[in-house]
């Protein structure tokens, strides 16, 4: 009861636009560090290259939401282009998540269909692989819709599918015909019990149910889950179906469990850390805070013991 209150609360928090402009102004703060690697490009390089000599892959993503003006969804585009540069000039063994809405999705989903175009063939031109973030589900058929547009033309980009919608069963079977590579998660966002399931177990239950059919597929599935049971049973499916190593990933988020990381890739398993940077950090942390009181905890001991 009271980790649900906890959770409401921090969703809630997570879409205050003024707190978001006031978090931009005052830095990265209030133990947010542990969770963004940095507000600059060149420190995200340097964390990732850091992940990298512990030979864990990372996905970079810079931290953007509440998008109001085409110029600024521009900027975000103009951002991702950099960040794919960067990526290939230092050899960071790494790829890009983005979020359709830092894009421009609200304000037109045709112009963020164009800077994803752009985006796409400056990652095509660096073999750079790209991932669409799923936001809520208000934006999910508006994300399909771009990516089915786009899949003819640029096959080096994947989507998330989030297993607390009811929908995503259907939703792997359909993608399926694109092969389509796909992160796997629980879901980060408050929905309604009308698409998602209200009930943590039966998240859990179809997280498990996803995972098979996307490996049984044949499909590229990265599991992003800190769940250790979720992971042992994805081992325990992948022994079960020989699927092969390069065909799934272990994914976790940038300060969470880095032990479970490294045990992981000293098993043998592929892990890719998602490092989100940017000075846009408010929402993210807020997110964060609201999947797990410990960390509430972890950051009320920052604030305090400076
Ligand atoms: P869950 O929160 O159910 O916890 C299960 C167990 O995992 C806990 O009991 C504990 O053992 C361990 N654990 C979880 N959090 C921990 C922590 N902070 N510290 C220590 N242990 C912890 N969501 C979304 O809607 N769209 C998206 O695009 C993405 N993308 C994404 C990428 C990556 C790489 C990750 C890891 C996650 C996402 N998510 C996401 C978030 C996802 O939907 C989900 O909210 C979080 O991963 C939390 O769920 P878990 O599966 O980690 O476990």
């Amino acid at each position: 009861m009271f980790e649900q209150w906890m959770r409401s609360f921090f969703l809630f928090l997570a879409g205050q636009r003024l707190l978001n402009r006031l978090a931009k102004k005052v830095g990265l703060h209030l133990g947010a560090r542990r969770f963004v690697a940095g507000e600059s490009l060149s420190s995200v390089i340097q964390v990732a290259k850091q992940l990298n000599d512990q030979n864990l892959l990372v996905t970079m993503d810079h931290l953007g939401e509440f998008v109001k003006t085409n110029e600024e969804a521009e900027q975000m585009a103009n951002h991702c282009v950099k960040t794919l540069h960067e990526i290939n000039h230092n050899q960071v063994k790494g790829n890009l998540s983005l979020k359709l809405t830092s894009l421009g999705l609200d304000l037109d989903p045709e112009i963020c269909q164009k800077h994803l175009t752009r985006i796409l063939e400056v990652a095509e031109q660096n073999q750079i692989f790209v991932r669409i973030d799923m936001e809520d589900y208000t934006r999910l058929e508006k994300t399909f819709a771009i990516y089915q547009a786009l899949r003819p033309r640029f096959s080096g980009f994947g989507l998330v599918i989030q297993a607390y919608l009811y929908r995503s069963e259907d939703d792997i079977k359909r993608l399926s015909t694109w092969k389509t590579n796909l992160r796997l998660v629980k879901g980060a966002y408050k929905e309604s019990a009308k698409v998602a399931f209200p009930n943590k177990s039966d998240v859990d239950e179809n997280y498990r149910k996803l995972i098979r059919l996307q490996l049984a597929q044949g499909n590229y599935a990265a599991i992003a889950t800190h769940d250790p049971q979720i992971i042992t049973y994805t081992k325990q499916v992948v022994k079960e179906l020989n699927i092969p190593l390069d065909h799934y990933e272990f994914q976790m988020l940038y300060g969470i469990r880095p032990d479970l990381q490294q045990k992981l890739v000293a098993e043998g398993e592929r892990v890719r850390v998602y490092v989100p940077y940017g000075e846009d950090w408010y929402g993210y942390f807020m997110r964060r805070l609201a999947e797990r009181p410990a960390n509430v905890a972890f950051v009320l001991r920052g604030v305090f013991h400076r």
